[in-house]
């Protein structure tokens, strides 16, 4: 165990203990001591491939003794021609083009950046208003900290954080009939923000972390989307966490009949091997770029790198070789399965799900769904429970409304097998029932 301040690594918790991580294999991960954790969230959802990566490995290693860096404005590389290729013959024909950065949060930064500059070629600079929901989470660095309605991310940066219009996210379990879930709210906001001043509107199309694997209504896309192209605004999916598989599709926007302006990408586009986003655009918006400025105004030395589009094209092609996308979709009774005896613990008020992104969500009345109060940090309790029962999950709080709500998200690596998913209902079920409110 390492714990601050005997340590010299800035630590990301400085308030407990953290175990020292030295393996892993299939969806297990070793600590030092020889504990063993059955990861059930890949992470931060990350791990789709699990934790044997030895193709990735080499062809990491392999495209680093061939050229390990060369910078994007001065040339491109087999790597991220190839993995650009691999992408777009899994999207539809009109997003064409792929540019690759590092994280999710700066894949979205520059997503919105390049929403800006496709306007003010078109010379529609008046465009200026982002929408996103509330809740929502898009990452962590100012811009895509602004667009996140996640308030205990949100206050300590606010006076930083450029204005953002907001509407609620689908709640289908608590608000089924409201204009946030059927998709009349983006419309309403569109007009009401000027609907020659929105320039987009940034969404999840099943809503990851901050939602907790929450499906929308069949009519929601097709109405956000057509409203959306109608005013104008492009609509930014951001499938960070639920693209590539996760939700058992390749990408979540393909259940719902409509293809957005612009998809980032990240997390699972190179399993966790090595920091890998992308920003893929629809053909038109790159051609204005291309007959405006003649290049995307933005600039990252790590952007397009060699050897992470490496370790994205070997997933990919483990994705298709080990049919992994069929099989989060196969695996997705056997996971809600696994969950569904805890809907009967008393502190539970939902069990719910779709490819391998499920959630457990915890309430204080499962008669009127009310949420714990924030104070008794139901979900960070019920994960660390879980951690000592030898589980990884992943705790989210802010679910309801961007400040209350409790879940733990359970979100396995592709390649868990079914006696794994027992043992993960299995290991929450206890840990739940060592969870006492506070
Ligand atoms: C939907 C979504 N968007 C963006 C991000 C930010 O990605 P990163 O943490 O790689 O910056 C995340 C991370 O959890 C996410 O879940």
């Amino acid at each position: 165990m390492v714990r601050f301040p005997e340590t010299s690594v800035f630590l990301r918790r400085l308030d407990r203990d953290l175990p020292v991580a030295v393996a892993a294999e299939g969806s297990w991960i070793v600590g030092a001591d020889g504990r063993r954790w059955l990861d059930a969230s890949g992470g931060a959802v990350v791990a789709n491939l699990g934790h044997d990566l030895d193709d990735v490995a080499e062809a990491v290693a392999e495209q680093i003794r061939t050229l390990g860096y060369v910078n994007g404005t001065q040339f491109t590389t087999r790597a991220a021609e190839d993995l650009a290729v691999e992408l777009a013959r899994r999207l539809p024909e009109e997003l064409a083009y792929v540019y690759f950065l590092s994280s999710g949060s700066e894949a979205i930064e520059a997503a919105i950046k390049l929403a800006r500059q496709y306007h003010v070629e078109r010379r529609e600079g008046g465009r200026t208003r982002l929408i996103a929901r509330v809740p929502s989470y898009h990452g962590n660095t100012l811009a895509a900290l602004a667009l996140s309605g996640r308030e205990h991310y949100r206050a300590l940066y606010a006076p930083w954080l450029i204005e953002v219009d907001r509407v609620p996210a689908p709640d289908p379990l608590r608000r089924p009939a409201a204009p946030g879930t059927t998709g009349e709210a983006v419309e309403a906001e569109i007009l009401r923000s000027g609907a020659d001043r929105v320039a987009a509107f940034v969404a999840e199309p099943v809503g990851g972390s901050s939602a907790g694997g929450v499906v929308p209504p069949p009519e929601y896309w097709p109405r956000v989307a057509e409203a959306c192209r109608r005013h104008g605004v492009l609509w930014i999916a951001d499938e960070v966490l639920c693209g590539l598989g996760r939700t058992g599709r390749w990408f979540a926007f393909e259940r719902f009949g409509v293809v957005p302006d612009i998809l980032v990408l990240g997390k699972g586009l190179n399993a966790g091997a090595l920091p890998l986003s992308a920003v893929v655009a629809r053909r038109e918006i790159v051609e204005t770029v291309a007959a405006g400025r003649g290049a995307f105004v933005h600039a990252q030395t790590y952007s397009h790198h060699p050897a992470a589009c490496s370790a994205g094209l070997a997933t990919l092609r483990r994705l298709e070789k080990d049919r992994l996308v069929e099989r989060a979709a196969a695996l997705e009774p056997a996971l809600l399965a696994a969950l569904e005896p805890l809907a009967e613990h008393p502190a539970v008020g939902d069990v719910r799900g779709v490819g391998l992104l499920a959630a457990v969500e915890l309430v204080a009345d499962r008669r009127t769904l009310a949420p714990f109060p924030r104070s008794e940090r139901m979900a960070e309790r019920l994960a660390e429970a879980a951690f000592d029962e030898g589980l990884v999950v992943w705790p989210n709080a802010g679910n309801v409304d961007g400040v209350v709500g409790d879940l733990v998200v359970v979100a396995p690596p592709f390649t868990v097998t079914e006696a794994e998913l027992g043992e993960i209902g299995a290991r929450l079920a206890r840990a739940l029932r060592r969870l006492r409110p506070a």
